[in-house]
């Protein structure tokens, strides 16, 4: 494995990303990790991270200098170039200018770090202000740019290695094959991390943590709880209980493809809680979002805690968080990030029941979830099932909510999502949906005047949810999909399209 110190960087996660897209496992650290920790986890290679910081600026962050002394390849990246010559003896100075942007970098040798790259000049990601300006004892210069002139250097014999570009980002074309020569040739890395080896390592973990306890599991039908369960019904067989509440606030048939797809297909021991009666009679109503979204938490832990209380011995509670819940990169002031966020989605349980966390996947990024589900078998659809918010549909049917509303955006959410897989736009987008709208517009039909209800449909493509952008669906396909709508779904006239990004506008309407 490979680890990463992490300085702060914005591309943090990205440098990640890389390693791991090479196949190489990776975790990302905090630099106030010990030599001994270090040395732990057995890494064959570190990778310093860039960092907002200034190398002399208060409270930049440090990390125990006594890593380039234990004989394992390190490369250090922007702030991270820079703690390295500073600490062993080099000179780093405040750049007179900043350098942002595309420079071109030439390389000054065609080994080592840039081996197997046939032009010695090519184009880089710069982000800095400082710059190195004198080097440290048996370090040469091994490329520049224009402004900088040590734009990257090496300690051949100590394998210490330092780029003042980023190689992790895109404007950098050959960052990937730089970061590989590094993984590959300096460190003897080998491209042997897959997700079937992560899943035998996942299991033999879990085996280990768990023993002979009993597990429980929130399923939501989501693909992170599905895979969770997935990995740990593998480790522990029965002794996994899923529990899945039906709160009356889910899509067309849900809860029956899931219990296709996981119990039959998967075998896995779940228990199916219906409380729709519960959930909708608490919200009837109520028509404040904030309001909903409290009832409907507090609901389904008082159902999940009275399911889980019936299971004997239980020691355990699973939880699908991911690496992006855990890592943190922070403030541009805050100095050392890697910040561990305690966060669990059933919050206060833990506690209360005094159980312990099972996270198999806290590790993963979520299209690694998605290959760890292929790799596992579960169902195409739902490995690639788009986000869906807990509250469900109760924050989609505007306002007061009644059955015989949810019934309505039920179909039509429905007929959307169907044109929406038929013409192959579903993976592509990061959501898409119905929303009924608590008004009323007129219409005609035959020969009759209808007063009927709006229906709005959503569909954004995003990266992370923190922003996203309206799709742009052919006009063809918006043009079939509210046909059908108005046609097949009774209460709806008229159908309009939401055309606002996120921000100003959020991806939900409640
Ligand atoms: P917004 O509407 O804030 O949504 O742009 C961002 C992402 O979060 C989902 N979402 C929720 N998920 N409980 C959840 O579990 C909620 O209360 C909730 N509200 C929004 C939303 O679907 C989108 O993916």
């Amino acid at each position: 494995m490979i680890i990463i110190i992490d300085f702060g960087s914005q591309y943090n996660q990205l440098i990640a990303r890389r390693v791991r897209e090479s196949r190489v496992y990776c975790q990302i650290t905090a630099p106030t990790l010990t030599l001994d920790e270090i040395e732990a986890l057995r890494p064959e290679g570190i990778i310093l991270s860039g960092g907002p910081s200034s190398i002399y600026a208060e409270n930049s962050p440090r990390t125990d200098p006594g890593i380039f002394e234990l004989g394992i390849p390190v490369l250090g990246i922007c702030y991270g170039m820079q703690f390295m010559i500073d600490v062993l003896g080099g000179k780093v100075r405040g750049a007179g200018k900043r350098e942002y942007g595309f420079a071109e970098f030439t390389a000054g040798q065609s080994e080592g770090l840039f081996k197997g790259i046939s032009e010695r000049t090519m184009p880089c990601w710069m982000s800095h202000g400082d710059a190195a300006e004198t080097l440290p004892p048996g370090f040469e210069i091994i490329g520049s740019t224009r402004n900088t002139k040590i734009a990257a250097v090496a300690h051949p014999g100590k394998r210490l290695f330092g780029l003042q570009f980023h190689p992790e980002v895109e404007h950098t074309p050959k960052g990937k094959r730089i970061l590989e020569n590094f993984l590959f040739d300096i460190c003897g890395c080998k491209p042997e991390w897959t997700m079937t080896s992560f899943a035998e390592e996942a299991v033999a973990a879990i085996r280990e943590q768990v023993g002979d306890k009993k597990v429980i599991l929130g399923l939501s039908g989501g693909v992170d709880s599905s895979v969770t369960g997935l990995l740990i019904h593998r480790a522990i067989g029965s002794n996994l209980t899923c529990i899945f509440v039906d709160n009356g606030l889910l899509r067309k048939n849900e809860m029956e493809k899931l219990k296709i797809s996981l119990r039959q297909h998967l075998k896995m021991n779940i228990r199916f809680v219906e409380a729709s009666d519960l959930f909708l009679d608490a919200l009837s109503g109520v028509a404040d979002p904030e309001r909903k979204r409290k009832i409907i938490g507090r609901i389904f832990m008082d159902v999940f805690e009275a399911e889980a209380r019936k299971i004997t011995d239980v020691e355990f509670l699973a939880q699908g968080t991911l690496y992006p819940d855990i890592i943190e990169s922070v403030s541009p002031f805050g100095g050392p990030t890697a910040v561990i966020k305690s966060h669990h989605n059933v919050g206060g349980l833990p506690e209360k029941m005094q159980l312990k966390l099972v996270e198999p996947l806290k590790f993963l990024f979520k299209d690694e979830v998605r290959q760890l589900g292929e790799a596992l078998g579960l169902d195409e659809e739902l490995v690639w099932r788009q986000p869906f918010p807990g509250p469900g549909l109760a924050i989609r049917v505007l306002g007061e909510i009644t059955r015989e509303r949810l019934d309505v955006l039920r179909e039509a959410d429905a007929v959307l999502l169907e044109e929406i897989r038929k013409s192959g736009y579903y993976r592509k987008l990061w959501q898409s949906f119905a929303v009924l709208l608590p008004i009323k517009s007129v219409g005609v039909m035959g020969d009759q005047r209808t007063y009927e209800n709006i229906l709005a449909v959503r569909a954004v493509t995003s990266r992370d949810a923190m922003t996203a952008d309206w799709a742009r669906l052919p006009h063809d396909l918006l043009g079939t999909i509210s046909n059908r709508i108005i046609n097949e779904v009774k209460g709806v006239n008229r159908v309009v399209y939401d055309i606002s990004s996120k921000p100003p506008a959020t991806i939900e309407w409640e």
